[in-house]
C-alpha cells in the first residue's frame, strides 16, 4: 500500500515528546496502515497456552481482515493458519474456540489435518494436486506459553531476544502449567493507539484506579524531582532503597526483578518486578492472595508484580498466585478490542482456592475506569479544538517510547516505500 502525501506528512511532521495529531486517532487511512505496517509485520500477542490446552483444542482471532486459526495438535504442538479454505475461500472454523479433530470446510468437505495438509478433496480428478493446497502457515512463537504471531512472510528476528530475555523472568509462573479462570473482552470506545498509551503511564492512576493504586507505591508511576518538598525526597529515597533491596533479594533466590527496557527494538519490550505496599502479594483489595495454591513451584506469595510490556498490543502482569495478560486488537478507527485472560494454577478449584470475583475483581474495575479515559480521549481528539500536547518526562516516558516506535516503524515503511518506487 502507498503512502498517502497526507499520511507521509503526517508521519515526517511528529513532533518528539507531543501526542501524535487528531488523524492517527480517526481516520481510516491511518487505521489501515497500522492494521499492514504494525499489525502485518511484526509480533502480535493473541493468546495463551492453556486456552487451548489439549489435542483438537483451537481459537481464532481476528487481526484486520485476516482470521487466524490456532490449533493444538495430537503432538501438543500449537500451529496457527489462515482460517481460510484453499477450494473457494470459506472461512474454516467460525466460531472463537472450539474443539476439533481435522479441520473440515463445511462448504464442500475439503479436510485438513493438523499441520495444514489437505488430506481430503473430493471429485477433483486425478491430476489434482492435494499437496498444493495446504492451508497456509502463520508464523507462531510461543513465549513461556504467551503466543505470538506474524502475519508477515518474514517475521522481525528479534523475537528471539525477548525470549531469551523475558524466559528467565517468567519460567518461574509456570503460565504453561496454569488454566485460564477467565476471560473478557470489551470493546474500548477509542482507537487502539489510545488504549495502549493510556496503559504506558500510571500519571492516571491515583485519581482514576481507587483498587488497583491500594498495593502500588506512588513512586513507582514516576514523579517530578523539583516538586519534592524535603520529607517527600526523603520518601523517595526510602522508595530506592527498598526497590534496591527488593531487587536483591528475589534475584538472590532465583528471580529474575531488574529493569529490561528494549521498547525501541522492532519487537519492543520491557519487563520489571515492582514491589506491593503494605506486605501486599497480589493486585486484589485486600493484596492478598487471590488463590492458595501458588504458580508453579513458588512458596512465598510476596513476590510484587512482576510486569511485561509488548510493542504493539499487549501487556501482563505476573503475580505468585496469578496472572493476568491483556491483548489490544484494532476493530476500526474508533473502537478497540481489548481481551483480558486470567490464569491460575490448573490445579486450583474455583470456590475452594479462589472465589473468582475476588480474582477479577481489581482489573474488572480497572479496565472499565480506563475504557472510559480511552472513550473521552477519543472524544477530544475528534474536536477541532484538539492539538499535540506535550508527554511528561518523568511520567509518560513510555508513552512517549510508545509513540516514537510506532512513528518509526511507519517512518521506516515509507522509506522503504519510497525506494521501491524509485526502482520502479
Ligand atoms: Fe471449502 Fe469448497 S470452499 S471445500
Ligand atoms: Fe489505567
Amino acid at each position: 500500500m502507498r503512502f498517502s502525501t497526507d499520511i507521509a506528512n503526517l508521519v515526517q511532521r511528529r513532533v518528539t515528546g507531543q501526542s501524535l495529531e487528531a488523524p492517527f486517532y480517526t481516520s481510516k487511512e491511518v487505521l489501515d496502515l497500522d492494521l499492514e505496517v504494525i499489525f502485518g509485520q511484526h509480533w502480535i500477542f493473541v493468546g495463551v497456552e492453556p486456552q487451548i490446552p489439549e489435542s483438537g483444542d483451537c481459537f481464532t482471532v481476528d487481526i484486520g481482515k485476516a482470521s487466524v486459526l490456532l490449533l493444538r495438535g495430537d503432538d501438543m504442538q500449537i500451529r496457527a493458519f489462515h482460517n481460510v479454505c484453499r477450494h473457494r475461500g470459506a472461512k474454516l472454523v467460525t466460531d472463537p474456540s472450539a474443539t476439533i479433530g481435522n479441520i473440515v470446510c463445511r462448504y464442500h468437505g475439503w479436510t485438513y489435518n493438523e499441520d495444514g495438509e489437505l488430506i481430503l478433496a473430493e471429485h477433483m480428478g486425478s491430476g489434482f494436486k492435494k499437496n498444493c493446497h495446504g492451508l497456509k502457515a502463520v508464523h507462531i512463537r510461543s513465549i513461556s506459553g504467551l503466543i505470538f504471531i506474524c502475519l508477515a512472510e518474514t517475521p522481525p528476528a528479534d523475537i528471539e531476544q525477548v525470549a531469551t530475555t523475558v524466559e528467565p523472568y517468567l519460567a518461574p509462573h509456570d503460565l504453561v502449567n496454569c488454566k485460564v479462570a477467565h476471560i473478557t473482552d470489551i470493546i474500548e470506545e477509542g482507537n487502539w493507539k489510545l488504549t495502549m498509551e493510556n496503559n504506558r503511564e500510571c500519571y492516571h492512576c491515583e485519581s482514576n484506579h481507587p483498587q488497583l493504586t491500594v498495593p502500588l507505591t506512588e513512586f513507582g508511576f514516576g514523579f517530578s524531582p523539583d516538586e519534592l518538598d524535603e520529607r517527600r525526597a526523603e520518601d523517595v529515597k526510602a522508595y530506592e532503597k527498598s526497590l534496591r533491596e527488593a531487587h536483591e533479594a528475589w534475584e538472590g533466590c532465583g528471580l529474575p526483578s531488574s529493569e529490561q527496557e528494549h521498547l525501541r527494538n522492532v519487537t519492543g519490550f520491557r519487563a520489571m518486578r515492582l514491589p506491593l505496599k503494605w506486605e501486599g502479594e497480589s493486585h486484589t483489595v485486600d493484596t492478598k492472595a487471590a488463590c492458595k495454591k501458588l504458580l508453579g513451584n513458588l512458596t512465598d506469595p510476596k513476590l510484587g508484580g512482576l510486569s511485561l510490556w509488548t510493542q504493539p498490543n499487549s501487556w501482563h502482569h505476573f503475580m505468585g498466585d496469578h496472572i493476568v495478560c491483556f491483548s489490544v486488537l484494532p476493530v476500526s478507527a474508533d473502537r478497540t478490542l481489548l481481551r483480558t485472560i486470567w490464569l491460575v494454577n490448573k490445579d486450583a478449584i474455583e470456590g475452594e482456592d479462589y472465589q473468582l470475583d475476588n480474582l477479577t475483581h481489581v482489573w474488572t474495575l480497572t479496565n472499565q475506569q480506563d475504557a472510559e479515559l480511552v472513550r473521552l480521549t477519543q472524544l477530544g481528539c475528534d474536536q477541532p479544538g484538539y492539538e499535540t500536547g506535550p508527554y511528561s518526562e518523568f511520567t509518560e516516558p513510555h508513552v512517549e517510547a510508545f509513540c516514537d516506535w510506532y512513528v518509526s516503524r511507519l517512518r521506516n515503511h515509507l522509506t522503504s516505500d519510497k525506494i521501491e518506487m524509485a526502482a520502479e
